[in-house]
Formats: C-alpha cells, sequence, structure tokens
C-alpha cells in the first residue's frame, strides 16, 4: 500500500470537451462553417479526410453525456460555446436556436449538480469573418460574441474561459500548416497571436461587467522544456522552445509585454521589427488585464537539442526523446513528473493566483471487448501518475484547484481526425446513435472523485 495523497476540500473534478470535437450537427438550426469546417473538407489536411459533420453528435445527445457524467460523480464539466452558432457569420445577426442549445445544456448540468466552465473560444472561428486572427477586426467581433453569450448564460455559468491555447491558435495554426487555416508564415502566426491576446484583454472586462461573480481564466499549453545536454547550444535551443512556446504568451499576460530575448531571435530571422504596425498603443495594457486563476494544459514534456548543422540558430531545435521512452499511442512521451515541473516553474515565474489542469490526458485506441468492457488500463495508469504528480505539487504550495480530464469522450482529435482516442468513455462512431460504452479509466476516475485521493 502507498501513502493516501488527499486532494484540497472542494477539489474541483472534472471533464473537458470542445464543440468542434463532439457536437457534430455542423448545419443544424442555422450553425454556419468555422475555420476548421473548411480546412476539415480541404482534402489533405485532416487523416483519412476526417471532419467534424458527425463526431460524438452530443449537439443531439447531449442529455446521455450529461447522464455519464452525472453516474461517475464529475463535478464539473468543461466544454467551449461553438461562435458560430452564435453568431453564425461571425458578427450581425444572433442565431438564437444556437443560444437554446446553450441553455439546455447549462440547465441540463446544474439539473445534475455538474458545474458548468465555458471555453468562449476553442478554435473554431466563424469562416465568414475576412482576415481570420490576422485581422483587428475579429477581436472586435469576439468581444461582441463574449458580450452576447455571457449575457444569456451569466445568470448559471460562473466560471469563463477566454481562449483555448491560443499557441496553438496562432503558432500550429499560422507558422506550422498543422491546424486551420493551415499557413506556414512565422510573421503571420506572431501577428495572430497579438490578436488573439488582445480578443482575450478585451473580453476580460465584458465577462466581469455581465456576470460580476465570475471567475476568470485563459487555459495555456506552456511547454514543459529541458535541454537534451548542457551544451550551450543545447540550453540556447531550450530557451528558445521555451520562449516560443510559453514565454511569447504567458509574459505580456503576466504584464512584461513580449520578452526581449525572442524579439531579438525574431527580429534576426526577420519576423519581427521593434513596435510592428499590428500593436497598437495600450494593448499591451488590456492583453495584462488580471485574471482569477490560469487554466493549464499537459500531456507531455518536450527535450530539446540543437540543430546539428546550424547549433547557432535556436529556432532549428529538434525535439530529442530517450530512447525507450515510454509513448503514447500518439507518440507523446509519458512523463509525469513534468506536470510537477511545469507548475512548479509557472508559480515559482508567474506566480498565478490560483491554477487548474484544464486539459490531461492520453490517445489509446481501447475498444469494447467480447463483453463490452473497454480495458483501457494503459490509461488508468497513466491518469493515476498523473494525479500523484498533481498532490505533490500541491502539497507543495502550488495553488491547483481543479483537474479536468481530457477527454469525456473519444472525439474529433483535429489533424488526426477520429484515429487518436482521448476519451474516457468509448464512441463508435460508425453506429447511427454515436454509442457510447464506459471504459474502465472512467470507473477509475470515478473512485478518485468519490475518495478526493490517490494512492501513491
Ligand atoms: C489540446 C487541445 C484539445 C485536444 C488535446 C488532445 O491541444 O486543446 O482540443 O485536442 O490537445
Amino acid at each position: 500500500m502507498g501513502r493516501i495523497l488527499r486532494f484540497p476540500e472542494g477539489f474541483q473534478w472534472g471533464v473537458s470537451t470542445a464543440a468542434y470535437q463532439i457536437e457534430g450537427a455542423v448545419h443544424a438550426d442555422g450553425r454556419e462553417d468555422s475555420i476548421w469546417d473548411v480546412f476539415s473538407h480541404t482534402p489533405g489536411k485532416i487523416k483519412h479526410n476526417d471532419t467534424g459533420d458527425e463526431a460524438d453528435d452530443s449537439y443531439h445527445l447531449w442529455q446521455q453525456d450529461i447522464d455519464i457524467m452525472h453516474s461517475l460523480g464529475v463535478k464539473a464539466y468543461r466544454f467551449s460555446v461553438a461562435w458560430p452558432r452564435i453568431f453564425p457569420s461571425g458578427t450581425g445577426e444572433r442565431n438564437e436556436a444556437g443560444l437554446a442549445y446553450y441553455d439546455r445544456l447549462v440547465d441540463g448540468l446544474l439539473a445534475a449538480r455538474i458545474t458548468p466552465v465555458v471555453t468562449l473560444y476553442h478554435w473554431d472561428l466563424p469562416a465568414a469573418l475576412p482576415g481570420a486572427w490576422l485581422s483587428r477586426s475579429t477581436p472586435l467581433a469576439f468581444v461582441n460574441y463574449v458580450d452576447r453569450i455571457t449575457r444569456q448564460l451569466g445568470d448559471r455559468v460562473k466560471q469563463w474561459t477566454t481562449l483555448n491555447e491560443p499557441f496553438c491558435a496562432s503558432f500550429t495554426s499560422y507558422a506550422f500548416g498543422i491546424h486551420a487555416p493551415g499557413e506556414r508564415d512565422l510573421a503571420q502566426a506572431l501577428q495572430a497571436a497579438h490578436n488573439l491576446m488582445l480578443a482575450h484583454g478585451l473580453a476580460v472586462p465584458v465577462i466581469r461587467a455581465n456576470v460580476p461573480d465570475a471567475r476568470v481564466s485563459i487555459v495555456m499549453n506552456p511547454a514543459s522544456v529541458q535541454p537534451a545536454t548542457d551544451s550551450a547550444a543545447d540550453r540556447n535551443a531550450a530557451r528558445y522552445c521555451n520562449g516560443l512556446e510559453s514565454r511569447w504568451l504567458l509574459d505580456p499576460l503576466y504584464g512584461r509585454g513580449y520578452p526581449t530575448d525572442m524579439q531579438a531571435d525574431f527580429e534576426r530571422m526577420g519576423v519581427w521589427k521593434e513596435s510592428p504596425d499590428y500593436i497598437q498603443p495600450g494593448d499591451m495594457q488590456i492583453i495584462a488585464a488580471p485574471l482569477d486563476l490560469l487554466g493549464v494544459n499537459y500531456y507531455s514534456r518536450q527535450v530539446v537539442a540543437a540543430d546539428p548543422v546550424q547549433p547557432e540558430k535556436p529556432e532549428f531545435w529538434r525535439g530529442v526523446l530517450p530512447t525507450n521512452a515510454p509513448r503514447t499511442e500518439f507518440g507523446w512521451e509519458i512523463y509525469p513528473q513534468g506536470l510537477y515541473d511545469l507548475l512548479a516553474w509557472l508559480k515559482e515565474t508567474y506566480a498565478p493566483k490560483s491554477l487548474f489542469i484544464a486539459e490531461n490526458g492520453a490517445s489509446y485506441s481501447d475498444g469494447p471487448d467480447a463483453t463490452g468492457a473497454v480495458h483501457d488500463t494503459r490509461r488508468v495508469i497513466y491518469l493515476h501518475d498523473h494525479l500523484v504528480q498533481l498532490a505533490r505539487a500541491i502539497e507543495a504550495g502550488i495553488p491547483v484547484e481543479g483537474y479536468f480530464h481530457w477527454s469525456l469522450l473519444d472525439n474529433f482529435e483535429w489533424s488526426e481526425g477520429y484515429s487518436q482516442r482521448f476519451g474516457l468513455v468509448h464512441v463508435d462512431f460508425d453506429s447511427p446513435d454515436k454509442k457510447r460504452t464506459i471504459k474502465d479509466s472512467a470507473l477509475y476516475y470515478k473512485q478518485v472523485i468519490a475518495a478526493n485521493s490517490v494512492e501513491e
């Protein structure tokens, strides 16, 4: 028997999803295309050319999903609102049917005593918005949407997250070509990142005005980075990687402006100049609007080495993993200690008032056996080992108030389509009713929630 690690009283045990990944019904009740509908319907962008057209059909099956969460004793549900259901063309006419859907969902959650935690933007930007995140009119359209939805739900929803992973919505989307809209231009990514953070900062006071007792957050995916060796080149590569994936967005959020070491790198690379036109006076103050808590997504760490041919150029860093490193089916290393390290780094660097783990999970394809059970033992172990690290972090004085597992359901995993399954609940995507089956990991999570503790 190991030591029993207890979580604080009232710890928020939750599960996470996102609209485009689970809802399906993409043209129901007036919803129009998002940039992800356009991207997924562009041949060659997504594995097997999968789309979110049907996904888990949670748009219709939401009551079943609430019943499942209730049966597991889940205390909170982090879901996202699809902006194109509320304003199908981004601005202009609002769509009452879309608002009514989230009314039903929120009421259903509250009836099951599950706290709704709403993400306002999880990447499904209305496709009709000209210029997408490269345009300064998009943050303004975002604020208009946020104003409407917080007025609608604010009497019942008190926990609000502005953006999910602005790093992915800018760099993965505009520099690496992997996410919608699929551009490969670092200068554009920096501009998109600025507009995303501006959208965040402009939205914070609007949420507070409409929901005076709101708890407001943003969800980031800062990297847990280590240099491969102690060499100056590897350490410089790790600095750059951490700068790009963590500090570039976190520093402005905490009122420090864009980090100067990264500005120098970007200037040398020709993608940045001092005070670019798209940054206007006052922007950095807006972005630094005080938050109640910081959401953190953690899946894996990064071990970073300099490029052997151009070691002086940290931007050509490579991820190197120890040989035989244990991995999930996605190929991501399983490194629970990285969660502790990341939380400790965040506390030391930014001292956030409070934190919550907004996502953590593992991709394994286990499905129902002959008896209908899903023995996803590897996910049980992943979950357990990460919760042990989380408990250690809390014990060490890091203020974490909740944990949300990614994900409630197997779902549309962006560029990977349906090939990567992250659910505590299995979904049969081929069945007409998108049959849900509770996995062993969900039953294990239920025990953890009931005990409010894990065994080391
Ligand atoms: C995160 C996303 C989430 C999910 C997980 C696996 O980057 O926020 O939607 O796809 O990865």
